[in-house]
C-alpha cells in the first residue's frame, strides 16, 4: 500500500538526533523505522544524522545491519536503506554517568561537523524511567543545552534549538511526576520538552479533532444535553508475555500504565472546548482545562467508580494464556491490576453529570481501541410499538482494528408495515483513503522535528491526570483485594466492571 504524504511541505530544521537506549526494543522496532519512514517520504530534515547511545557494544556497521532487520523489506532495498543508514551512528557508553560523556560529546561534535548539521539537537530518552533523571542532569551539566540562546545569541531570528523527548511512564504518582518536571525545567524550557504519548500519534485519535471541529453536525450535540455517556476502551488480547517484571514493577498496572496516560489523553480530546486556533498553545490550553476539571475522587467513592481486575489462566483465540501471577517476574501474591475500569467526571458546563467510562485490560477477549459516544434516547418514544428496545445512537471512533468512524442509528427494515432495526453508517479509513496510516511515532517525530508540541503533553496535563488517579491507587493499595485473579484470560474482564455499569443502567460495548 502506498503511504500518505503530508500536505505541509515545510521541512524540519537540520539537526542531530541522539537516542539514549539505542539497543532497546523501542528504538529498534519503532524509532529508527519511523525516522526511516520520514526520510523515505521526504519529510526528514535536509541534513540530519542519528546517534544511538547505549552500553551494548556495536560498531556503526553492526548497528546499521541490525537496523535493517527492522526495516520494511517489502518496500525497501538494501541499497536504499544504506543511503538512509549512512546517517546512522552508534556509541557504546553509559549516558547515566559522567564517565560516559566525553566519548558521547566527541561523537556528537564529529557527526555535527561531518554532516554540517549546526547546533540543533534532539535528545530522545528511550530508556526505563529510572534513567530519565540521571541523563537529563548529565545533558545539563555537560553543557549540551545552549544557555541563554534566546536572548544573547548573535542570530536572534534562528537561534539553534535543543529539544528532548521523554518516554512514558512519566512518574509513578503525582509527586514523582512533579519532580521529573522540575528536573526537566532545570535544563530545558517548557517549549523544548516533548512528553510523548504514542496514542496522540494515532490517525483516528488525531481525526477526533477534525471530526469535532471541521464539521458542523457533531458539535451541536457534543454535550450533556445529547450525550448520555462516553466509553473509551483499550483492550489487549495478549497478557504480559515475558515482561512480567516490568509490568509488576515500573509500569505498575493498567490504571497507571494505560488509564492515567493514554486513555485520559484521548478523553481530553473528546471533552475539550474548541481551541481558538490550531497552535500548540491554544490546543493545549483547552486540554489543560479538561484535566483541571477532572473530578478527583474521595476515598469513599472509589469502590463505586473504579474496578480493578487481574487475569487468571484461559485462552484467547485458541491460544493458552498463563495466569498473570504465574508469569516470570510477577509476585505470586501480586495485587497489580491487569484490568482497570474507571468512571470519570469532567466538571464543566458542557459535560455536567455525563460520565466518561475508561477501561483497559490485558488478556481480554479482543484487541481493540475505541471511543464510543452514546447519545440519549429521543424525548418521545414514537416508535415504541415497532421496537421493544432501541439501542442508543452511537458515534463510534474505532482506532484499531478496522480504523474508522461509524454511526449507529435506527432504520426501517424494507417491506410493508413498519419494522425498525439498528443500522451502521461506516467510514472505513483504509477503504476511503487507500493508504496505510504511518506509525504514530513517525507522525509525532515529524511534529517534534518541526517544533510542533500540539500532540505532546504539557506538564499540567500530566500532573492533573495523576491527581485524578492517585486516590484510586491509594485506595487499592490500602485495601488489598482477596478475589484476585478475578477474570479469566479471553473474557471482557471482571464481572464487577459490568455491575458498575449496570448500576448506572448502562453496559459496555463488547462487540
Ligand atoms: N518497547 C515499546 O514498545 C515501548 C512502547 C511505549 C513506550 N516505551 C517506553 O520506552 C522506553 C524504552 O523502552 P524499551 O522497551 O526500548 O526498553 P528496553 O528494551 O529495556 O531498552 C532500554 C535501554 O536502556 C539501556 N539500559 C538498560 N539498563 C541500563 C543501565 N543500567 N544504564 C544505562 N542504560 C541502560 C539498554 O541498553 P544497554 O543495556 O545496551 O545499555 C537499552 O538500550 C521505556 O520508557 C518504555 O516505557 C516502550
Amino acid at each position: 500500500m502506498p503511504t500518505p504524504k503530508s500536505a505541509d511541505a515545510k521541512k524540519p530544521d537540520d539537526c542531530l538526533i541522539v537516542i539514549f537506549g539505542a539497543s532497546g526494543d523501542l528504538t529498534k522496532r519503532k524509532l529508527v523505522p519511523a525516522l526511516h519512514y520520514l526520510w523515505k517520504n521526504g519529510q526528514a530534515p535536509e541534513k540530519f544524522a542519528i546517534l544511538g547511545v547505549s552500553r551494548s557494544k556495536y560498531t556503526d556497521k553492526a548497528y546499521r545491519d541490525e537496523a535493517y532487520d527492522f526495516a520494511d523489506k517489502e518496500y525497501e532495498s538494501r541499497a536504499d536503506f544504506d543511503d538512509f543508514a549512512s546517517r546512522l551512528y552508534y556509541e557504546a557508553a553509559d549516558s547515566t554517568k559522567s564517565e560516559g560523556w566525553p566519548a558521547i560529546k566527541e561523537r556528537i561534535c564529529e557527526i555535527q561537523k561531518k554532516h554540517e548539521l549546526g547546533a540543533n539537537v534532539l535528545f530522545y530518552l528511550s530508556m526505563a524511567p529510572q534513567f530519565f533523571e540521571p541523563i537529563i542532569v548529565q545533558i545539563g551539566s555537560q553543557g549540551m543545552v545552549t544557555e541563554g540562546r534566546k536572548f544573547c545569541t548573535i542570530d536572534t531570528h534562528e537561534p539553534p534549538w535543543q529539544r528532548i523527548v521523554v518516554e512514558k511512564p512519566f512518574g509513578s504518582d503525582p509527586k514523582s511526576a512533579v519532580h521529573l518536571n522540575n528536573v526537566l525545567a532545570q535544563v530545558f524550557d517548557e517549549d523544548e520538552i516533548y512528553r510523548i504519548d504514542h496514542y496522540l500519534g494515532k490517525e483516528l485519535v488525531q481525526n477526533l479533532m477534525v471530526l469535532r471541529f471541521a464539521n458542523s453536525m457533531f458539535e451541536p450535540i457534543w454535550n450533556h444535553r445529547y450525550v448520555d455517556h462516553v466509553q473509551i476502551t483499550a483492550s489487549e488480547s495478549v497478557g504480559v508475555e515475558g515482561r512480567g517484571s516490568y509490568y509488576d514493577g515500573p509500569a505498575g498496572g493498567s490504571l497507571r500504565d494505560m488509564v492515567q496516560s493514554h486513555l485520559l489523553q484521548v478523553a481530553s480530546i473528546v471533552a475539550m472546548e474548541p481551541p481558538i486556533t490550531l497552535d500548540a498553545s491554544d490546543v493545549r490550553t483547552e486540554k489543560i482545562k479538561v484535566f483541571k476539571a477532572l473530578r478527583v475522587p474521595e476515598p469513599e467513592d472509589v469502590p463505586n467508580i473504579a474496578v480493578r481486575g487481574q487475569y487468571g489462566d484461559g485462552s484467547v483465540n485458541h491460544r493458552e494464556v498463563t495466569a498473570y501471577r504465574e508469569e516470570e517476574g510477577v509476585d505470586p501474591n501480586s495485587q497489580t491490576d491487569t484490568f482497570a475500569a474507571v468512571k470519570f467526571h469532567v466538571d464543566t458546563w458542557r459535560w455536567g453529570n455525563t460520565p466518561f467510562y475508561l477501561r483497559s485490560g490485558k488478556a481480554m477477549a479482543q484487541k481493540k481501541t475505541e471511543i464510543v459516544v452514546y447519545l440519549k434516547p429521543t424525548p418521545h418514544k414514537l416508535f415504541r410499538e415497532q421496537a421493544r428496545q432501541f439501542r442508543p445512537n452511537q458515534i463510534l471512533i474505532s482506532v484499531q482494528p478496522n480504523p474508522g468512524i461509524r454511526l449507529r442509528f435506527e432504520g426501517k427494515v424494507p417491506g410493508t408495515g413498519m419494522s425498525i432495526k439498528d443500522v451502521v453508517m461506516d467510514f472505513d479509513y483504509e477503504d476511503q483513503w487507500k493508504v496505510e496510516p504511518p506509525d504514530g511515532y513517525a507522525i509525532l517525530l515529524y511534529d517534534c522535528l518541526r517544533g510542533d508540541q500540539t500532540n505532546y503533553k504539557h506538564r499540567d496535563e500530566i500532573e492533573s491526570s495523576w491527581d485524578a488517579c492517585q486516590p484510586i491507587l491509594d485506595y487499592w493499595a490500602e485495601n488489598p483485594q482477596d478475589d484476585l485473579p478475578n477474570y479469566n484470560a479471553g473474557t471482557w474482564g471482571p464481572s464487577a466492571a459490568d455491575v458498575m455499569m449496570a448500576k448506572d443502567g448502562r453496559y459496555w460495548r463488547n462487540d
